[in-house]
């Protein structure tokens, strides 16, 4: 398995110390905007199956009453669409309940084309919470992903295929505690 690794990009203590700062940033926000009608609590919506590690260990940097609800955005092939990232077609399935009037944060592993965050905050848009914001470990830089943002980023990358920290190729290398580049050659089918 290691022998599919380039070079390591990110590695754990700077994955830990950028996590800190950004827990920091998530909680001053917040502390802002609590007591405008919500109970002061966090609403946070990770998307399965890449945030996990990401997640679990953003939550215990983040002193604030929270309520997790997970969603999972199941991907199939499709000709009707065209670029990279919208290659395949989207569903989210389990779409949370009781979102209205929550400040709610949806996080994902990775923001590449951004089509998997629009998604997903156009319909949590669509449930009137009261605010909604979007938090990414990794953003891809590539120029289709210019006009989707994510409030919070830990990680600019370059646009290079990356694994680890719960990133996967084809469902595997989820394990690797720090975020690596494969060789080109490691990564032949379509992702
Ligand atoms: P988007 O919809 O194009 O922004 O893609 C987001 C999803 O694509 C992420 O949730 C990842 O599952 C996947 N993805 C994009 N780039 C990478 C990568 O470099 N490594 C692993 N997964 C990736
Ligand atoms: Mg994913």
């Amino acid at each position: 398995m290691h022998d599919d690794i380039e070079r390591v990009l990110i590695d754990r203590a700077t994955i830990e110390r950028r996590l800190g700062e950004v827990a920091a940033q998530i909680v001053a926000d917040f502390d802002a905007r609590r007591g405008n009608g919500s109970g002061g609590e966090l609403t946070l919506v990770p998307i399965l199956t890449g945030s996990i590690i990401f997640v679990a260990d953003l939550i215990r940097k983040l002193p604030v009453r929270m309520q997790i609800h997970l969603v999972s955005v199941s991907s199939y092939p499709s000709t009707s669409t065209t670029s990279r990232g919208a290659r395949i077609r989207a569903e989210l399935t389990n779409l949370p309940q009781g979102l209205q009037g929550a400040h709610v944060l949806v996080i994902d592993d990775i923001l590449d084309s951004g089509h998997t965050m629009r998604m997903v905050t156009d319909l949590i848009a669509g449930l009137q919470p009261a605010s909604l914001r979007t938090c990414v470990l990794l953003h891809k830089r590539r120029s289709e992903s210019a006009d989707v943002r994510a409030d919070y980023v830990c990680f600019e990358i370059p646009d290079r295929f990356v694994v680890g920290y719960g990133l996967d190729y084809n469902d595997y290398y989820r394990n690797l505690p720090k975020i690596v580049v494969l060789r080109p050659e490691a990564v032949r089918q379509e992702r």
